[in-house]
């Protein structure tokens, strides 16, 4: 079968197209012929050789969906012909992220889903929204779930709340449809007007530029009568934590779930303790909670915005246009 793979820390163009045999399932395990992957920053961190390099050579990318085509023994929750999904973690079914869970990463710790076939647990797979297509419901198991997961599960986002989400990627873009879902404020920003307008099209309240304000945390104050947002979606990592921590409300939650700035700087968390905030690390989710959010999903009919999808032989150009940063929404890597 055919797979990318990262084998040195050369970057996007040093990901190399291979092939490789298609395994069987072992015991507890599902074969799937991977149809659709959706590309996450983390899958392009490890593409520009940032983690687990003692894996390589490693196929990337945790989301993908496609068809179970076979079985190995002793599994009841598939059968051949049924569309899947991958879980991120494939042994996170309920409760607390822990060091095995964090082992069990698909393209990261395990060989991951850009490929044709791929092996996953039984527990690490969850059926497909009834009419999502392949490229939809590739979007769900890293960036949506992680969106849910601060918003809703540990969130319990309601109506009336303003939840502010920073820039117009694919947690964000989850990040402003679910809370939309419930009800709540978005404040949202962006590094460009055009993004802007299409946000406030899906239903953003408030959108400021980022670039055009770098003060934009005084700005969200002003939106809320000077008393700050109830969340902040923060993916922005240490260049953005401290006007996060400055844009929310006293007593107010800071979801901390990405590195878009990068890893490094030197934070003052005074205003963590003065405002009594909850700053909470975020890292996607279990299988329980992919399930509570797909239930909500098909029951509003929320669909995931994707920006643009790409041939399986595109691959790299498809992390080239993540690195870019244009995108609006998920980038699909098609594998049919
Ligand atoms: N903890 C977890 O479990 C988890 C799960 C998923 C993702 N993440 C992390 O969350 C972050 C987002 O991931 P993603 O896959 O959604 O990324 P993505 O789709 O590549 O999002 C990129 C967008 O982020 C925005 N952005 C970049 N720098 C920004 C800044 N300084 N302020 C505000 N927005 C900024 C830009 O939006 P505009 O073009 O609109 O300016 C950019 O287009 C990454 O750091 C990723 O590693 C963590």
């Amino acid at each position: 079968m055919n797979a990318w793979q990262i084998t040195s820390a050369g970057g996007i163009d040093a990901l190399s197209a291979t092939t490789r045999p298609v395994e069987q399932p072992a015991h507890g395990q599902i074969l799937v012929r991977a149809r659709a992957v959706s590309l996450n920053y983390r899958d392009l961190l490890h593409v520009l050789g940032y983690a687990d390099q003692d894996r390589w050579p490693l196929v990337p990318c945790s989301d993908g969906a496609g068809d179970v085509v076979a079985v190995g023994a002793g599994v009841t929750r598939f059968k051949v012909g049924d569309k899947v999904a991958g879980t991120f973690f494939q042994r996170w079914v309920s409760g607390n992220v822990s060091p095995a869970v964090m082992e069990s990463a698909l393209g990261g710790r395990q060989q991951g889903m850009l490929a044709e076939h791929v092996i996953l647990s039984e527990e690490g797979a969850v059926a497909i929204p009834a009419g999502w297509s392949y490229a939809q419901a590739s979007t769900l198991p890293c960036a949506a779930l992680t969106a849910w997961h601060a918003l809703v599960t540990k969130g319990r986002v309601r109506a009336g709340e303003t939840v502010l989400v920073l820039g117009t990627g694919g947690v964000s873009l989850f990040a402003l449809q679910i809370a939309k879902m419930h009800g709540a404020r978005v404040i949202l920003t962006s590094s460009s007007d055009d993004k802007l307008a299409r946000a406030r099209a899906m239903g953003a309240d408030e959108t400021i530029n980022y670039r055009q304000f770098s003060d934009w945390e005084q700005r969200v104050l002003e939106l809320t009568g000077g008393l700050g947002v109830d969340h902040v979606v923060e993916v922005g990592g240490a260049g953005t934590f401290e006007k996060s921590c400055a844009s929310a409300r006293f007593g107010g939650n800071v979801w901390l779930i990405g590195v878009l700035t990068g890893f490094e700087s030197t934070i003052n968390p005074i205003s963590v303790l003065f405002k009594s905030l909850s700053v909470q690390g975020i890292y996607v989710g279990s299988r329980d909670m992919f399930d509570a959010m797909n239930a909500a999903f098909s029951a509003n009919e929320l669909k995931p915005v994707i920006d643009r999808e790409f041939a399986f032989a595109e691959a790299p150009a498809a992390f080239h246009y993540m690195q870019a940063a244009g995108h609006f929404g998920k980038i699909i890597v098609e594998q049919m």
